[in-house]
């Protein structure tokens, strides 16, 4: 029998959920990232099967008696056996989420939203740039690329923190250097010891090297960022177009029905958070934005 309360099993053995239902998810494992973010895996408890997703997807991840807020999936897309989020603690619910400890159960909705078209970027330059948080919803892509590493043409890292101890995933930084993606990193403020760059993470933009008439973007970070680096990008000759930017709006739905994340014509939930830049544009002009 058709019941709201258990997941739509697909014929692989994974599924979406239904949209509206948290299903039981438990922490399997929690590991701090930096002094107010935590990155949680989770499996499932009402099923077997796994959940597929698209790079730039996010869930909705509800803590008991807390409250319920969208993360990004921050795991490799060709694992949909276990869910992995990195989480920033900046309010009641984050902060609870990132409390859970293994064995522990959130809630879990989803995936929802629009994805970073990662296959435009095939026979073309990836660029992926990233300020603070923003490198969890882009970690996905940056697995993607390094899967099929020789299908790009290039594959660039321009990743930006606060100060060096809040930069997420550093063992991994390595790693993906190892291969093939270019990584360049950098931080806006730093003790006199830190050898890398200062500065913010345009400025990377400026010295790195790609034929912008053969580069796909995928940008993520706070809207200042965001907005700074897309004209960045654009001013060295990549097509707004093939600016591709994730935007943040409070949800509650994630449907498309209560309006709550409501951007100009947009619902951020459904319509994004995944957007062109050049579809983005007028927002950045508004004030509040
Ligand atoms: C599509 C989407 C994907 C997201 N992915 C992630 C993710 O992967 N990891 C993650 O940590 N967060 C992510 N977020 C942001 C996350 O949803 C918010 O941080 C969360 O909703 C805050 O809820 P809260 O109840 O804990 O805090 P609130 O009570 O809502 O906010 C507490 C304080 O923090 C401020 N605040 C709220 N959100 C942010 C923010 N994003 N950055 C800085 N300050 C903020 C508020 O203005 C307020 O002052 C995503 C948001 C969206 C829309
Ligand atoms: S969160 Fe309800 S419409 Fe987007």
């Amino acid at each position: 029998m058709e019941s709201a309360l258990l997941p739509e099993v697909q014929p692989g053995g994974t599924s979406t959920l239904r949209p509206m239902v948290p299903e039981r998810f438990r922490v399997s494992e929690r590991r701090q990232e930096t002094a107010d973010t935590w990155t949680l895996e989770l499996e499932p408890v009402d099923r077997t099967g796994g959940i597929e997703f698209e790079p730039g997807q996010f869930m909705m991840l509800y803590a008991f008696g807390a409250g319920e807020v969208p993360i990004s999936i921050s795991g490799d897309p060709r694992r949909a056996d276990r869910l992995v989020h990195t989480v920033r603690a900046v309010g009641a619910t984050s902060a609870a989420i990132c409390r859970t400890q293994p064995g522990r159960m959130l809630g879990v909705r989803g995936p929802f939203g629009s994805n970073w078209p990662v296959e435009e970027a095939e026979g073309r330059h990836a660029v992926i740039v990233a300020g603070g948080i923003g490198l969890a919803p882009l970690r996905p892509v940056v697995y993607e690329v390094l899967s099929a590493r020789d299908r790009f043409a290039g594959a660039t890292l321009l990743y930006g923190g606060r100060q060096p101890e809040q930069l997420l995933y550093v063992d991994e930084l390595e790693e993906w250097r190892e291969r093939g993606l270019e990584v360049a990193v950098t931080v806006d403020i730093a003790p006199a010891e830190w050898p890398g760059r200062v500065g913010v993470v345009p400025t990377l933009i400026e010295r790195t090297r790609f034929d912008p008439a053969a580069a796909v973007a995928f940008v993520c970070g706070p809207e200042a960022m965001i907005r700074f680096s897309a004209e960045a990008l654009i001013g060295r000759g990549v097509a707004p177009d093939r600016v591709h930017i994730s935007m943040e709006r409070n949800m509650k739905c994630a449907v498309g029905h209560c309006g709550r994340c409501q951007l100009g014509p947009e619902f951020v939930c459904r319509d994004g958070p995944v957007f062109t830049f050049e579809r983005m544009r007028a927002a950045f002009t508004v004030r509040e934005v």
